[in-house]
């Protein structure tokens, strides 16, 4: 199962092995993320579980379609490089061990 890291606004960390195949979203949410809100249930129409993807770990991402890149336009907390929404990435093996800081 890949391992996913959770870096809490203040700077707690959480850690959890995650599904094979579960979005990232949901995993926050089994894992009680707050700040993850997934209101939509991860049909890409809330923009509330967005994520900061640590930058040694956005390569492994796969690429942002066109929806998600704009809905990152109305995040409340700041787009960033990293800037990502959960319910679009799934644990795979590729992202074993990636690092997710949560906005404020
Ligand atoms: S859960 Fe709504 S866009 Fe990701």
């Amino acid at each position: 199962m890949p391992k996913v890291h959770w870096i809490l606004p203040n700077g707690e960390r959480v850690s959890d092995d995650v599904n094979e195949n579960t979005n990232l979203m949901d995993a926050a949410q089994l894992n009680g993320i707050a700040g993850i809100h997934g209101e939509c249930g991860g049909c890409l129409s809330c923009a509330t579980c967005h994520v900061y993807v640590d930058d040694v770990w956005l390569a492994a991402c796969p690429p942002m379609g066109e929806v998600e890149t704009a809905m990152l336009d109305v995040v409340t907390s700041p787009r960033q490089s990293g800037s990502r929404l959960s319910c679009q990435l799934i644990a795979t093996s590729a992202l074993d061990g990636i690092v997710l800081h949560v906005p404020e």
